[in-house]
């Protein structure tokens, strides 16, 4: 059974589904929720599942080790950023090679890096006249929402869709398509 830990700083809708997926599916577990926000959302959930919290503090994420040895000693063999806003420190990323998998909200390479997450997103790809958008899974690497692709859904985007009505069809893609392709991956 591999441990998880969940990187977020949001309302955590897709930790949420993650958490109930692996109730169910026993391949892995949600052992460690971890968020650079203590108003986080996605705290709350975890608090519900009695599930550890971890609270980054910006200088020892940056300058620190980026929480290596925490993980480490928790046990972690995955990480999984669910809506997590600070980008990688190296150290970090090096530590979990191939370990670690992230959600983004738009067909990458499309619509990646600085400052594309939650709404900005979906403004960009609404204002470029794409005719379809939708997630992509991937590995983590040095470069921001550069690395490999493991999976990608497309959803459509019709004339009377705005940001709310493109975010809803997202977030229903990254919550169905998340936790199952997080399973295939920690079986690997
Ligand atoms: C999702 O839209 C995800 O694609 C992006 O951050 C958002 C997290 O949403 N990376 P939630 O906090 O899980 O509801």
């Amino acid at each position: 059974m591999k441990k998880l830990a969940i990187f977020a700083s949001g309302t955590g809708t897709n930790t949420a589904k993650i958490i109930e997926h692996f109730k169910e599916n026993k391949t892995s577990i949600v052992a460690l929720v971890v968020s650079n926000k203590s108003s986080a959302g996605v705290l709350k959930i975890a608090e519900v599942n009695h599930i550890p919290t971890l609270i980054l503090q910006k200088e020892i994420f940056f300058q620190g080790n980026g929480y290596v040895n925490e993980l480490k000693s928790a046990g972690i063999d995955i990480i999984v950023l669910a809506g997590f806003l600070w980008q990688l420190p190296v150290s970090l990323i090096r530590a979990f090679p191939k370990k670690i998998i992230n959600i983004h909200p738009a067909l990458l390479p499309k619509f990646g890096g600085k400052g594309m997450y939650g709404n900005h997103v979906h403004e960009a790809v609404l204002a470029s006249g794409e005719k379809e958008s939708g997630i992509s899974i991937h590995f983590v690497d040095e470069q921001y929402d550069r690395g490999q692709i493991i999976m990608q859904a497309k959803c459509s985007i019709n004339k009377n869709d705005d940001v709310h009505s493109l975010a809803n069809k997202i977030h229903q893609l990254e919550h169905r398509h998340f936790s199952p392709t997080i399973e295939v991956f920690s079986t690997l």
